[in-house]
């Protein structure tokens, strides 16, 4: 951090003169990502990926952000994956660390706090379909095209794409998306239960952001507790696993959300969580 004349650290723009790449905007409790590189139909380099990790790892230390909407820029792509051009020039050091990278973002989109929610306007392939892979939930507009193409470039999904496609939908459509790297649209999508739901153009943000807002409105700390403990349901010994999730249950019983939720039900009203 550069310092001021005063000592001070001061914030600097991330490119002094020319837009910010990730674009985060505040909506009623929802942050929304956009990574805003149109013109490479926001495909990530080093300096946008970096970005886009910082804004996620900020987001989730963020109590006043209560879910993680991520989305594209433009009406063509939510991320045309990783920047093609820039990892042409990395050797097998750089090109682990540029992978440890996209693991760091896709991670915390998987493990914050927060409930995340891709909302694909367009393009997710390669880094853009493993990113959304990593969210909790997925909407697509019906424009959406997903794949893993990087078989097709000589190497293979870098940022968790071998391992959350198969879970998200079928080991053997997995092999098929990225031995084949055949993209699909967004009806195929849903069909293989790679996407939530598919929706008209127009009316993605709108109903991502309808979900995004109900979301919101519940208890943060049982979002969590479920979000932790629902991602344990495919790894792991089930036993334990089953044995832990009997354990959140019973300890969010201390919780004021707890007590609010089940008196609001008895007194036929809506409830009002605080995230204690
Ligand atoms: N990297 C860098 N630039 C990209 C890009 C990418 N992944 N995807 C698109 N662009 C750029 C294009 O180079 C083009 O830039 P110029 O105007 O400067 O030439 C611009 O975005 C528009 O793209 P096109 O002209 O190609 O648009 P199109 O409509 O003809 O095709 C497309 C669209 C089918 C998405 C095509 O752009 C494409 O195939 N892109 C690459 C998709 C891909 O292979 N992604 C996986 C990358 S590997 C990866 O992500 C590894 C990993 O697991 C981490």
């Amino acid at each position: 951090h550069p310092r001021g004349a005063d000592g001070r650290h001061r914030r600097v723009p991330a490119r002094e003169g020319s837009r910010q790449l990730i674009d985060v905007r505040h909506e009623g409790g929802a942050a929304v990502v956009t990574v805003d590189r149109p013109d490479a139909l926001n495909a990530l380099d080093l300096e946008t990926l970096t970005a886009l990790r910082d804004q996620l790892r900020r987001l989730s230390e963020d109590v006043d952000t209560k879910v993680v909407v991520l989305t594209g820029a433009g009406d063509r792509a939510f991320i045309a994956g990783a920047d093609i051009k820039y990892m042409s020039g990395l050797d097998v050091e750089q090109a682990k660390a540029w992978g440890e990278l996209g693991h760091e973002a896709a991670r915390l989109l998987e493990t914050m706090p927060q409930p995340t929610i891709a909302a694909i306007n367009g393009f997710a392939l390669g880094g853009g379909c493993e990113l959304a892979l990593a969210c909790d939930l997925r909407y697509a507009s019906s424009k959406a095209k997903l794949g893993q193409p990087e078989i097709n470039l000589g190497i293979i999904p870098g940022w968790g794409g071998t391992q959350r496609l198969a879970r998200a939908t079928t080991l053997g459509f997995a092999k098929e998306l990225i031995l084949t790297g055949r993209t699909v649209g967004a009806d195929e999508a849903l069909e293989r239960g790679l996407v939530n739901a598919v929706t008209e153009p127009e009316d993605l943000l709108p109903r991502v952001m309808e979900t995004a807002l109900q979301l919101a409105a519940k208890s943060p700390l049982a979002l969590e507790a479920a979000k932790q403990a629902i991602n344990r349901a495919l790894s792991g010994d089930h036993a334990e696993n089953l044995a832990r999730e009997s354990d959140r249950f019973g300890e969010l019983f201390a919780s004021e959300d707890a007590k609010e939720g089940l008196t609001a039900f008895a007194e036929k009203r809506e409830p009002k969580f605080v995230g204690r």
